[in-house]
């Protein structure tokens, strides 16, 4: 790669590569750059409002998209595996959009530290997914994938609070709660690969939803701000929908988000949830 002059045009630069196997490995080696410390400045590149994509998977509404159901052989296993790889696609471009869109907010070398380590883990896991997918004679590509991810990341563009909010105390903790019965799925009809691939990305999204509620918490102390009653606030601004049950406790509390931080406001929205059982 071209030696970028900063952590924020090295991230830029991911953003802005199309070709998914570039996207990686543009993210892994600014990782290596960042770690060893040949690279260290934060400089002030401007992120795009939209990362670049490549031509093939299409995009479409997530009605379109086929569902993908374990039990129906390759096939069914195929669409869930390009359904996860396109959303790790997307979490590359999240992790490094964190990096390089809030570069005036005077944080601490700890948080680029956080989220560079993010986007190095999206980064392998999109990879295990697409190493997976052509084991089964598939690619990422093949089939038609959901347009509607990167709506969040606009969404909170104007706002770390509430990107952090959302992205991974929403959406990333929303993984952990169903990935384990995706692992179990998997497991059941004989498939011990793909359970392995999802059971390190399962194993390392709890450090990425960790990461988010630290420097949530972080900018609250900052702001003065009372983190549940914030988070509450935010999700109700920039969330659309309902956080969905059964949430998965020990996985959330391990990132550190304690129950009652999101039940309630599970029971603003669905009062009706008191009375399951
Ligand atoms: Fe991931
Ligand atoms: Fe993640």
């Amino acid at each position: 790669m071209t030696e970028p002059t900063s952590l924020s045009a090295a991230a830029v630069a991911v953003l802005s590569a199309a070709d998914p196997i570039e996207k990686v490995r543009l993210s892994r080696a600014t990782a290596a750059l960042w770690r060893s410390g040949e690279l260290s400045g934060i400089g002030n590149a401007l992120p795009p409002s939209r990362p670049q994509r490549p031509e093939r998977p299409p995009l479409m509404a997530p009605r379109d998209v086929p569902k993908r159901k374990i039990n129906q052989g390759t096939k069914g296993r195929v669409a869930l595996l390009h359904a996860l790889a396109h959303i790790e696609l997307n979490a590359i471009d999240l992790a490094w959009d964190i990096i390089a869109r809030f570069t005036g907010e005077d944080l601490p070398k700890a948080f680029y530290d956080g989220w560079v380590k993010v986007g190095d883990e999206e980064a392998k896991h999109f990879d295990l997914l697409a190493q997976r997918l052509s084991e089964l004679e598939a690619a990422y590509g093949d089939l038609p994938a959901h347009d509607g991810l990167w709506q969040a990341a606009e969404e909170t563009a104007h706002d770390l609070l509430a990107r952090l909010a959302i992205v991974p105390m929403v959406l990333e903790a929303r993984g952990l709660d169903v990935t384990p019965g995706m692992i179990a799925k998997l497991s059941a009809v004989g498939d011990a690969q793909s359970a392995a691939i999802l059971q390190i990305i399962y194993d390392e999204e709890i450090g990425h939803v960790a990461c988010g509620k630290h420097w949530f918490d972080y900018l609250c102390k900052r702001q003065q701000r009372v983190p549940q009653k914030a988070w509450r606030e935010l999700v109700q601004r920039h969330f659309r929908g309902a956080l969905k049950p059964p949430f998965n406790e020990p996985a959330r509390s391990a990132a550190g988000i304690p129950a009652d931080f999101y039940l309630a406001l599970e029971l603003d929205r669905n009062p009706e949830s008191l009375n399951r059982p």
